[in-house]
């Protein structure tokens, strides 16, 4: 999708569908006033007969409608000016953009950026609205062999303005909606991809095309002997019982000075997680394709900070392996020493996503890094307890994770912190080894934490438990994107300080 901001009055814009809105009850915003007075009160005659109230989701469509240069006139439902918050400008832009594809419209000018959001800037307004337009109209055709595309189809989106003076400040919230929704694609292209296309070795060329895509983006892969060396042996255990190598990609943005500190973004890359020995029942496993979904959103976080240009440090690492059951398979009870000199034993070879991460932890000390967040598709059990509407936020600094809570507010992609008390610490207690890999029953997504909170000690971090944001399940199952918008929205803040 070509994306444009533009300002003019409505009633002289020659496009092939004009969006405006109307409040309930029936009251026209700004951009629909002027087409009613343009057009000799076309708008407020057929309003005032009951075509349509106002309400978020309502829409109607208009041809002809006399006095104005565009072909179509599409009215969409605001709801009550007083209640327009963050959601329903969502749902108000979607839906938009759902009606106009089915014009067969190939192009159109909207003016709902023109609607007043409850504390949110023009800046925020567009850059968003490019970002929930390209959301609603993703679509994973890779592997499907006919596709059917309709001749006529939605080519440009010009995001109007009422005057030239929002049209400087929106320049750059254009672009960085741009870069955010590329960044969040990527993210969601990875993750759809089945697993026998997305490997450990897939996404290390696809790290590659990415260096070569951002000159800024410099990447590095790490292959298993070089891993050994390093003594990773608590992430090469996870992929020993695999057919297929596992690779650690490391990104490396430079936006700011040599000095700044880095933000390092670890990502979770179980490219398919059968469970391995302690297997997994079989109903819905091919959900465990998205297992990596950590590493793909630092992809796209990676990608969007890199399109924005922001002016950060960023360092992404992203273990990549795939957790299957074999001859060569960790067993439970198998002890091994992460990289940091901490023994483990597996009890569980299900509860990998730790095992892996604990030593790209470990190995992200070398950046002095200013904050550390991982991100990872990591318990079950953050599913139950937050359900698919909040990521787990853990952390072992307060401050740290405020400002992911607040960044999440403001991408409209929420986290919800859970504790992280030394009490849990107990439950991962092993009578062999420094620590077992699993906690008991009890607070699965915190005890996954505490375990990772020990390859932590020497920096500021914050865990991101994406279990149940990551994507959807049911007929339309889909890779959502999250968190990308809440890192990039924090990384975006980091650097204004
Ligand atoms: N990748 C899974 C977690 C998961 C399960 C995410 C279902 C989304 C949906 C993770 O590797 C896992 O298997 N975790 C175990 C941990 C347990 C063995 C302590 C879990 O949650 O059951
Ligand atoms: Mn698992
Ligand atoms: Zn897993």
């Amino acid at each position: 999708m070509e994306y444009a901001i533009k300002s003019g009055s409505p009633e002289k814009q020659r496009s092939a569908c004009l969006v405006a809105g109307v409040h309930e009850s029936r009251k026209l915003t700004p951009a629909a006033r002027a087409l009613d007075n343009a057009s000799d009160r076309f708008l407020s005659n057929l309003l005032r007969r009951g075509d349509m109230d106002g309400k978020v989701g309502q829409s109607l469509l208009l041809h002809n409608v006399p006095g104005i240069f565009a072909d179509r006139l599409l009215l969409v439902g605001c709801g009550k000016q007083a209640d327009l918050d963050d959601r329903k400008y969502r749902k108000i832009i979607a839906n938009s953009v759902k009606q106009v594809k089915q014009t067969g419209a190939t192009e159109a000018a909207s003016f709902l950026p023109g609607l007043e959001v409850k504390g949110r800037t023009f800046h925020w307004k567009i850059q968003n609205a490019v970002h929930f337009i390209d959301q609603e109209l993703y679509q994973f055709k890779e592997f499907k062999s006919k596709t059917i595309e309709p001749k006529k189809s939605l080519r440009k989106i010009t995001l109007m303005l009422p005057s030239r003076r929002e049209l400087l400040q929106c320049e750059s919230a254009l672009s960085r909606g741009i870069a955010l929704a590329e960044g969040v694609k990527l993210t969601r292209d990875l993750a759809n991809r089945p697993a026998n296309a997305c490997t450990p070795v897939h996404l290390a060329d696809q790290a590659v095309e990415l260096g070569k895509q951002f000159p800024a983006v410099d990447v590095n892969v790490l292959d298993e002997d070089e891993m050994k060396d390093l003594g990773m042996n608590s992430l090469l255990s996870v992929s020993q019982g695999s057919a297929l190598p596992a690779k650690l990609i490391v990104f490396r943005y430079q936006g700011a000075g040599d000095d700044d500190k880095p933000v390092v973004l670890v990502g979770k890359g179980v490219t398919f997680d059968t469970g391995g020995i302690s297997i997994k029942p079989s109903s819905a496993m091919d959900e465990m394709k998205f297992d990596m979904c950590g590493a793909a959103s630092v992809f796209g976080a990676v990608a969007a900070v890199a399109g924005m240009g922001l002016p950060v440090n960023l360092v992404g690492l992203t273990p990549a392996v795939e957790n299957m059951p074999s001859g060569t398979a960790t067993k439970p009870g198998d002890i091994f020493t992460s990289m940091s000199g901490q023994t483990i034993e597996v009890l569980n070879t299900d509860a990998e996503g730790r095992l892996i991460l604990c030593d790209a932890l470990t190995y992200s000390e070398q950046f002095e890094p200013a904050a550390v967040i991982d991100i990872a598709t990591l318990t079950g059990a953050c599913v139950v307890a937050l359900g698919k509407h909040a990521t787990g936020l853990l952390s072992n600094h307060d401050p740290l994770a405020a400002e992911l809570l607040k960044a999440g507010e403001i991408a409209g992609d929420r986290a919800w912190q859970l504790p992280l008390w030394e009490e849990y610490e107990k439950q991962l207690e092993s009578p062999f080894a420094d620590m077992a890999n699993i906690g008991g029953r009890e607070a699965g997504t915190i005890t996954a934490a505490c375990f990772l909170s020990k390859f932590t000690r020497k920096f500021h971090w914050a865990h991101l438990d994406i279990a149940g944001t990551a994507w959807v399940s049911g007929k339309n199952k889909c890779a959502t994107g999250r968190p990308v918008p809440l890192l990039v929205q924090y990384l975006t803040r980091h650097c204004e300080k």
